[in-house]
Formats: C-alpha cells, sequence, structure tokens
C-alpha cells in the first residue's frame, strides 16, 4: 500500500529540467483519490490527459529570458500567449527585436500588426510602445479619410463612427424627439432617455442642460460640411466637421449640449464642470477632449457628447481616453494558452515515487518515475 507524502514544493525549473531528461516521462491525469491507492481506485472513469512537458520546459525558459529582460510575468505571459513554444528560440535567434517584444507583450497587440507597429515606432520614436500600439490599432498610422470602411453594424450601441469608419449614406436610427424642456432635436431611445435623465438630475443641482444639435442626417451633415469647407477651406472645416457619413450625430447617439460655438467656451461654464463629473454615471462621454485633437482629428468640443452606455463611459472618462483609445485598448486573446504552474512536489512511497505537478485547483497531474 502506498503510503502518501504530503507534496514538496520544489523549483519548477528544476524539476521541468530533470523532467526533460527522462525521454519516456509520461504525465498523466490522476484524480486525487490516487494520492493513497490507485489500484483501489472505484471513481468514475477519469480523462487521462497528457501535459505536454516540453512545453513546460519552454514555457520555463522563456520566462526566465524575459525576467532577465525585464518583462513581469504579466508581460511574459501576453508574449507567450501570442508566439507559443517557439519563444525561447526566437529569444536566442534575435528575431524578434526588442521593440517586438515590447508590442507583443501588450495585452491589445494585434499580432497580424506587428509590421505596422514596429515601421510606426521606428518613424515615431519619441512614442511608448503603448502608444504605438493604440495609435496603429486606431489606424493612424494612415492619414485621416484613407481606406475607409464602412460600418457594418450602424444600429449598435457601442458603434465608432470616425474619419476611417463611415455610415452607410442612408442610414437612419429609431429616433425620438426629445421634449421640449429638453431642447432641440431627436435621438435614438436609449440616448434620448440617458439625456432627459441626466438633464433631470443636473436641473436638481441648478445646472441647465439643453440639446442644441442632436440627430443629423446624412443630407444635413453633408450641407453643414460644404458651407462650412465652402467658408474656412476644407483643411480647417475637416478640424470641426464631420465628412458626411463620418459625424455621430447621424448614429442618434450624441448630441450638442447648450452650445455648439468655440468662442462660448462651454469649457468654462459650471454645466462643463457638472457634466466632467457626472456625465458617465449617464452614459455618456466626451467625445472629442482638448489635447486629442491628433487622436480623433477634431478640435476640442466641450459640448459634443456621446451615449455609450455608463460602462464604457466611466472607462473613458475615468481614464482619461477618447472612445477610440478605449476601442484600441481591448484585449485580444493569443493563440497559446499560458501553462499554470501552480506548484510541483513529490508522492508515493520511497520505492515508487511520484512526482507530481498541481496545474491549478482540483486537478492533479503525476509522473510515472
Ligand atoms: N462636429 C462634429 C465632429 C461633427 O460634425 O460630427
Ligand atoms: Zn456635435
Amino acid at each position: 500500500m502506498q503510503r502518501f507524502h504530503p507534496v514538496r514544493p520544489l523549483l519548477a525549473g528544476t524539476l521541468l529540467a530533470a523532467l526533460c531528461l527522462m525521454p519516456s516521462a509520461a504525465l498523466t491525469a490522476a484524480p486525487r483519490q490516487e494520492q493513497t491507492a490507485p489500484h483501489q481506485e472505484q471513481a468514475a472513469p477519469r480523462q487521462e490527459q497528457s501535459v505536454p512537458l516540453q512545453e513546460l520546459a519552454a514555457y520555463q525558459n522563456a520566462s526566465a529570458r524575459l525576467s532577465a529582460l525585464g518583462f513581469d510575468k504579466e508581460r511574459a505571459d501576453v508574449l507567450w500567449s501570442r508566439v507559443g513554444p517557439g519563444l525561447a528560440d526566437k529569444l536566442d535567434s534575435g528575431e524578434l527585436s526588442r521593440p517586438a517584444l515590447e508590442y507583443l507583450a501588450l495585452s491589445y497587440c494585434h499580432t497580424d500588426r506587428l509590421e505596422r507597429y514596429l515601421a510606426y515606432g521606428q518613424a515615431n520614436p519619441a512614442l511608448t510602445a503603448a502608444e504605438v500600439v493604440t495609435w496603429v490599432n486606431i489606424g493612424l498610422d494612415a492619414p485621416f479619410y484613407t481606406g475607409v470602411q464602412e460600418i457594418e453594424d450602424p444600429d449598435a450601441l457601442d458603434v465608432l463612427v470616425n474619419k476611417y469608419y463611415v455610415l452607410p449614406s442612408d442610414y437612419a436610427p429609431e429616433l425620438v424627439r426629445l421634449g421640449a424642456q429638453y431642447g432641440s432635436g431627436s435621438l435614438a431611445p436609449a440616448a434620448a432617455e440617458a439625456f432627459a435623465a441626466m438633464a433631470d438630475a443636473a436641473r436638481a443641482d441648478g445646472i441647465s442642460l439643453r440639446s442644441v444639435s442632436a440627430y443629423r442626417s446624412y443630407q444635413t451633415q453633408t450641407g453643414l460640411y460644404q458651407r462650412y469647407t465652402r467658408q474656412n477651406g476644407q483643411a480647417l472645416a475637416d478640424t470641426f466637421s464631420a465628412r458626411p457619413g463620418h459625424s455621430e450625430h447621424q448614429t442618434g447617439l450624441a448630441l450638442d449640449i447648450n452650445t455648439a460655438r468655440i468662442p462660448a467656451h462651454f469649457e468654462r461654464t459650471p454645466a462643463y464642470a457638472w457634466l466632467q463629473e457626472h456625465c458617465a454615471r449617464f452614459g455618456f462621454l466626451l467625445r472629442y477632449p482638448q489635447d486629442k485633437t491628433a487622436i480623433t482629428g477634431y478640435c476640442f468640443e466641450p459640448w459634443h457628447y456621446r451615449y455609450v452606455g455608463q460602462e464604457i463611459a466611466s472607462a473613458c472618462m475615468e481614464g482619461g481616453l477618447t472612445y477610440e483609445e478605449y476601442l484600441a485598448r481591448r484585449p485580444v486573446p493569443g493563440e497559446y494558452s499560458v501553462p499554470v504552474l501552480a506548484g510541483w512536489g513529490a508522492v508515493g512511497n520511497e520505492a515508487d515515487r511520484r512526482l507530481l505537478y498541481v496545474p491549478g485547483p482540483g486537478a492533479l497531474f503525476t509522473v510515472a518515475g
């Protein structure tokens, strides 16, 4: 009868090195009962699982190298998830440059964009790796209004409309009129309801919030943009007016509050301060913030708010992110799963010693020795 020896923690790396020297080592899944008497086991049939030992060793190897290069476990794991078991070899061969490693270690890196990140990083050496990846994800490595893609789901609450994504010219959302006390125009139902709730809350705080421009059709935007272009020239008009199909106002999810004029300095008003503090609670975000014109392509519009729902609005407003940055930083799952090294130990008696790997709660893997 085997006697269970309490698991004795060992250094995973040491053990892996030893395991890798055992050519016939087979790692199989075992239930916890096996700790006492595997041959008496009457439990339900269990799955035999092979644990790829070589992969564990490769992971351990790559992690150690990345740690020496200053990558913490979180970043090293993201890198592994993108490169997989070949990671250590690629580190050795120099196939992955330092900038490439920095980009691939970001949770929102798209591996198929690596060449673009590398080119953009080289052209903009002052940018951090996070900025390079974010900006390329937004599309900023190409000029505004190039490579424009038509939006597939214009009704989505989180739809992104900007200088790279255009709405179909015939798209019009479902609309409801704002009540007279909320100003002019119409919005999509969810946005209209949220704006009314926000304006009511503001009024209770002594602040008046009124829509001065809400939904605008493709045709209305065409007229506006043409007028601004005639008056100011296209380059200047592009800094404050969206080309037809590129305006959020066409979604029915955006509106201008109290003014839409730069000289009115809405950003100096108590209403703006109130919105900064409270708009996210009602699902709105400031769409064109100050100092973000290189990202949004528009000058500061303290009056323009976009309904996206509370969760996204809070993430943007609290994180100081434009909607573009928020979307560009959504995590992208890697192709390879990361081995979970929860612990190693030994089990069995002196004659029949087994090595035990605990990959996570509730699972034991033994190595027949
Ligand atoms: N003023 C904003 C950018 C628009 O025209 O939609
Ligand atoms: Zn606007």
